[in-house]
């Protein structure tokens, strides 16, 4: 946790608005999750923030990596691209998932050389996958319930428990081979009873693809949603961690290799974001704060991420009720409609916490302003 008194000082230093990234923090989220999941082998999913550095970070800490476009992919290889060649090819077959369900035919192109382990949900991408990357190995993607998840990922993506085991077999005709199933119960999933349905159901299939001859998979992949504590009522990692050992022991083989690919869990508790009042007005009676970022930068995550930033002041006394907006000549650019804030003045600065996740990674150039300056500490 990053001090009030050094958030202020950073931002003096380097001006705002400012996003700081404490990787003590990514540090010790990643040793959590090893620790109440020690069974599962930890993908971060790079596009919770691409910054080279968080994913130099959890590199460092052993950690593989789930990328899902071919820029990730080469974020990730930067630390390996000095590596002999074997060596490389059995870290990327180790360490890499490709967890994109639908792939344009140039980015299978560049990836085959790499033999990366990718993901897929339907016939079409199986017989694109035969044709541009023969080598890779396949995941299946299964649609489960995202019940309750902030963010709800099943209308777009995987494939039906019906169709799931014919898909598998379709791919191993083309003489692909399917290592495994893959899963993702929706980001910030605080429905805990998500994870035990999918489970439930990727055991189903498990046995369905045994009884109709298909042997080769070992592979279980339980995706993201792993809630970020942003506020008291998120039940602890290790809780939901609790109910998934006991599912993944009771319901598969021992010598199942189980994978997680979590982003906002890792991520966004370790960022910060500082900036400053540029202009203050009253409008039907309520304070309206206009700050130097907002939803089309660091903010980005209150419209495509739903999620919703709580701004703080660094001054103590009464608070009111205030609205607060982004710098850009644009009405969507709302942070929030209702901020409990003590009267702040131009030039203060207000910063958020848990925003780490989905933030800067989705911040655009929109207006003329730039994302906000990056800052590492911890490092
Ligand atoms: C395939 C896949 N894996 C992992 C993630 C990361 O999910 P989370 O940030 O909820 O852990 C996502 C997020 O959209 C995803 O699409």
């Amino acid at each position: 946790m990053i001090a009030k008194a050094r958030l202020q000082q950073l931002a003096e230093k380097h001006g705002t608005p400012l996003f700081v990234i404490d990787h003590d923090e990514l540090r010790k989220n990643y040793r959590d999750f090893r620790k109440h999941l020690p069974r599962v082998q930890v993908y971060f999913a790079v596009k919770a923030n691409a910054d080279p550095a968080i994913v130099r970070t959890l590199f460092r800490e052993g950690a593989s990596f789930d990328v899902a476009s071919m820029p990730e992919f080469m974020i990730v290889h930067e630390n390996i691209r000095h590596w002999p060649a074997k060596k490389r090819q059995d870290w990327i077959w180790d360490k890499i998932i490709y967890a994109n369900p639908t792939k344009p035919t140039e980015t299978l192109e560049k990836l085959n050389r790499y033999k990366p382990l990718v993901t897929f949900d339907n016939r079409e991408e199986i017989f694109k996958i035969k044709k541009h990357a023969p080598d890779a190995g396949l995941a299946l993607r299964l649609k489960v319930p995202n019940t309750g998840a902030m963010v709800e990922l099943s209308s777009k993506f995987g494939a039906t428990p019906g169709e799931a085991v014919d898909l598998i077999l379709e791919a191993d005709r083309q003489g692909l081979v399917v290592e495994g199933i893959s899963f993702h119960v929706g980001s910030q999933t605080t429905n805990f009873e998500n994870y035990v349905q999918a489970l439930s159901l990727t055991a189903a299939i498990f046995q369905e693809a045994q009884d109709r001859g298909y042997h080769k998979m070992n592979l279980l992949d339980i995706g993201g949603g792993f809630p970020a504590p942003y506020d008291s009522t998120v039940r602890p990692l290790k809780e939901l961690a609790k109910i998934i050992n006991t599912e993944i022991d009771r319901l598969f083989p021992k010598n199942i290799q189980v994978l997680a690919e979590p982003g906002r869990f890792l991520v966004a508790s370790a960022g910060y974001a500082v900036s400053k009042i540029i202009g203050k007005a009253v409008r039907d009676g309520k304070t309206s704060y206009y700050i130097n970022d907002g939803v089309y930068h660091t903010y980005s995550g209150v419209i495509f991420d739903h999620c919703k930033y709580p701004i703080r002041s660094f001054k103590k006394g009464p608070t009111s009720l205030c609205s607060v907006f982004g710098p850009t000549c644009d009405a969507l650019d709302v942070v929030s409609m209702a901020e409990n804030l003590p009267d702040l003045q131009r030039d203060e600065f207000v910063y958020s916490t848990n925003i780490g996740a989905y933030s800067h990674a989705s911040a655009t150039w929109f207006n003329g302003f730039p994302p906000a300056t990056v800052v590492h500490v911890n490092r």
